[in-house]
């Protein structure tokens, strides 16, 4: 796992590199999409390239990674809502070329089903954007999740309605109780996959994603046994890292393999 540790304020270009060079190359591309805070600075980023013609959402498609079960899509917390605000509407995408999860479908399993083979269709996902929850969630797969989990109806834990009530007034009662949710295994089968994290609030969960033991526990471990995973962080982030030093080392000399040893 590579592990990048930077100013906050550098999150949103560093990553938004990634995504423009993944555009130019494969215009096409399937992104997959968090929503909630850590990537913000991104999606402000992607859309001020996009208003200056640097790139291009036009051919791309887009899946988001979850919803509140219960919630229609036109609610303010929605997660539709939110990545319609904080990123569609401000690129270039096609009509309809970013799914979200339907909450609110009579039908959650089949819905759920039908996501499946949606990210199926579209050849998979070639980018994910992730978050990661401070009880160590990626998606809404929290602690006891099956690795080899689908798309599904899960349940929010107490700790995630209360860091989640922020976006709900604070309310942590307005927070729903159930979600759908991406299974790691779904998320397991992006190829390539960027992690955010940002504040002390992540440290630990961060420590172990990189660091701990792979744990049911920490569900966001499992990104250990992908092959391609970049976890950007902010030093508050990284402040539990024992490797930290070794981290910011390996990427001072990131191009340097192959040069010639100092005289
Ligand atoms: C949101 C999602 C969640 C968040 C996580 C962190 O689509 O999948 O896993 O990434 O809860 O949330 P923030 O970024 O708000 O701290």
């Amino acid at each position: 796992m590579e592990v990048i540790i930077t100013e906050e304020e550098q999150i949103g270009s560093l990553v938004a590199d990634e995504i423009q060079q993944l555009l130019a190359g494969k215009p096409e591309a399937v992104l997959g999409l968090a929503t909630g805070s850590s990537p913000l600075h991104v999606y402000d980023e992607l859309a001020r390239r996009t208003a200056e013609g640097e790139m291009s959402f036009a051919r791309a498609r887009g899946f988001t990674l979850d919803e509140y079960v219960g919630l229609p899509s036109w609610h303010p917390c929605s997660y539709r809502t939110v990545i319609d605000e904080e990123l569609v509407s401000r690129v270039d995408f096609a009509p309809d070329a970013v799914r979200a999860l339907d909450g609110s479908a009579a039908d959650l399993a089949e819905a759920c089903a039908e996501y499946e083979r949606g990210i199926e269709a579209a050849g998979g996902v070639d980018l994910q954007i992730l978050g990661i929850g401070t009880d160590g969630h990626i998606a809404f797969n929290e602690p006891g999740s099956s690795f080899a989990s689908r798309t599904r109806v899960k349940t929010l834990t107490a700790q995630t309605r209360r860091d989640n009530a922020r976006f709900f007034g604070g309310e942590v009662d307005a927070v729903p109780r159930h979600c759908v949710t991406q299974g790691l295994g779904t998320i397991m089968q992006a190829r390539r996959i960027v992690l955010i994290a940002i504040g002390g609030g992540k440290a630990e969960a961060v420590h172990h994603l990189v660091e701990g033991a792979v744990s049911a526990k920490w569900p966001g471990t499992i990104l250990q046994h992908h092959p391609h995973v970049t976890l950007v962080v902010d030093e508050a982030a990284a402040s539990r890292l024992q490797f930290a030093d070794y981290y910011r080392y390996v990427y001072a000399y990131r191009d340097a393999v192959g040069e010639a040893p100092a005289a």
